[in-house]
């Protein structure tokens, strides 16, 4: 291993919340050198067997996806559907994570929101948006009346992201996670049942409209599994480029007076 890999590995456990470089039981490095190393024994010479025939990585995208769809199209519930999440072995970035981020607020909320994957803190917590970026979240859906908590559907937000793990270092999603997560996120949004969904960012933008470029995406209502779909800025742009903070609120308003309006 070369000394980059070595040191983003060390990084990654580190963030993940590793505080010490030690193992489960002390080594002795000064008797390892008076260890002489013992011949092996010769291997019984083996039949030859056909090597191992893995798919190639189009191949295996492909399995995962048909697996995805397998396992949503059999979940009728929000719980059926956590199952089939937790049951899931094709994503890789379920290997490094502390914990599945499902959604938080209330199914059958009126407003739906869909951001991009969890960061460090909902790793831990297990929850979509509670670090920074979910606090101001919280603070700009309060200001138009709405939140999380509220069981009133018509006041009441439910949130999830395109990914339920945490990528490492909080890399950028690759286009194949993405596509195999997307089964997964159109039956979360069919079985929440929401009037309008609220679009977080480029990568939510990219799985759910197939295309990027949130400068120009948000603010202008589309539609995606029919529904009415507002892209907005998502909240951690928002805390590097409180400029368009602005622009957020016009968004906002625009999600609020269509409530008002359908409602
Ligand atoms: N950013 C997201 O897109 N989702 C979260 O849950 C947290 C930060």
């Amino acid at each position: 291993m070369d000394f980059h890999t070595a040191k983003t590995l060390l990084e990654w456990q580190v963030e993940l919340g590793a505080t010490e470089a030690i193992a489960d039981a002390p080594i002795d490095r000064s008797a390892l050198d008076r260890v002489k190393p013992t011949k092996p024994e010769p291997a019984p010479a083996a039949a030859p067997s056909a090597p191992p025939v893995l798919p190639s990585p189009v191949e295996a995208a492909e399995i995962a996806v048909a697996d995805a769809k397998r396992l949503t199209s059999g979940s009728k519930t929000l719980e059926e559907l956590h199952a089939a999440l937790a049951a899931f072995e094709h994503c890789e970035l379920k290997l490094g994570a502390r914990n599945l981020v499902f959604a938080d607020g209330q199914p059958g909320a009126r407003v739906m929101l869909l951001g991009e994957a969890p960061g460090r803190d909902e790793d831990i917590q297990g929850l979509p948006f509670v670090g920074r970026a979910g606090q101001l979240l919280d603070r700009m859906l309060g200001a138009i009346g709405l939140a999380r908590s509220n069981p009133d559907p018509g006041r009441a937000v439910y949130i999830t992201n395109v990914l339920p793990w945490r990528p490492p270092q909080n890399r950028d999603p690759r286009p194949d996670e993405i596509s195999m997560m997307l089964p997964f996120v159109e039956r979360h949004i069919a079985l929440a049942a929401p009037e309008i969904l609220i679009l977080m960012g480029n990568i939510s933008c990219q799985a759910m409209l197939g295309r990027k470029g949130i400068t120009r995406l948000r603010g202008a209502w589309t539609e995606a599994v029919g529904l009415p779909v507002m892209p907005m800025f998502h909240p951690a742009y928002l805390l590097r480029n409180p400029a368009m903070k602005r622009a957020a609120w016009e968004d906002l308003l625009a999600v609020q007076a269509r409530l008002e309006t359908d409602g």
